[in-house]
């Protein structure tokens, strides 16, 4: 494949979301074809996924039933939307991808990062992020940003308790340690300009070290 596939990861509130468009503008103002999208979610059968995975009233779903979901999820969107994508040389900005598996289900919920990336490994067949930005704001901070968001829709995994979305951090922060080629930390706490800034910059050097010419 052909294309470029990056990925931006974080805990809740770390603003990935709004920094995934400004990439996108950027990136299109000079010249590339890009392709945005989310996990889970991103095209029909893994939106009605999510909203099973997320619905505040499954409060009984076993951790493996979770992370199964996660991954059946992935799979389809991969094969729906991203591969096709790839194949065509897009550049492809996905809000979240395996690395939150890994961090949610295989770290903060205990089943383990080797066990959750082998069921992974089933739905992505090798298909790893070229390039992860992960949005590094500790949970507090993150956490208070979204409660002042009365828009933002809360889910069964904001409700989790704070010690979760600590072992959450923690794990990002393994993460990073492990795949220090792949993962590159954004600093998201500061204004969000300057986030925007710092990523836009992490991209186009990554962008140029890989050669990928910018038009
Ligand atoms: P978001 O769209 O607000 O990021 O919500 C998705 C939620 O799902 C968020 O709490 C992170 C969580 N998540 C996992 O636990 N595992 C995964 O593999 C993915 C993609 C998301």
């Amino acid at each position: 494949m052909n294309g470029y596939f990056i990925t931006l990861e974080g805990g809740e509130g770390a603003g990935k979301t709004t920094v995934l468009k400004s990439l996108r503008n950027e990136l299109q103002e000079k010249g590339f074809d890009v392709l945005t999208t989310r996990e889970p979610g991103g095209i029909d059968i893994a939106e009605k996924i999510r909203q099973i995975i997320l619905a505040t009233e499954h409060t009984t779903m076993d951790g493996r039933t979770e992370a199964l979901l996660y991954a059946a999820a992935r799979r389809q969107h991969l094969v729906e939307k991203v591969f096709p994508a790839l194949r065509k040389g897009k550049i492809v900005l996905c809000d979240r991808f395996i690395d939150s598996s890994l961090a949610y289900q295989g770290y903060a919920r205990e089943l383990g990062m080797d066990e959750v990336f082998s069921i992974n490994q089933f739905a992505i067949q090798d298909c790893m992020p070229d390039l992860t930005l992960f949005f590094d704001i500790t949970p507090k901070k993150g956490l208070k940003r979204i409660s002042s968001n009365k828009d933002r829709e809360r889910n069964r995994l904001d409700l989790e308790e704070m010690h979760f979305h600590e072992k959450v951090y923690e794990a990002y922060q393994l993460l990073v340690e492990k795949f220090p080629e792949r993962i590159k930390v954004i600093n998201a706490d500061q204004p969000l300009e300057r986030v925007e800034e710092d990523a836009i910059t992490t991209l186009t050097r990554d962008l140029k070290e890989k050669s990928i010419e910018l038009r």
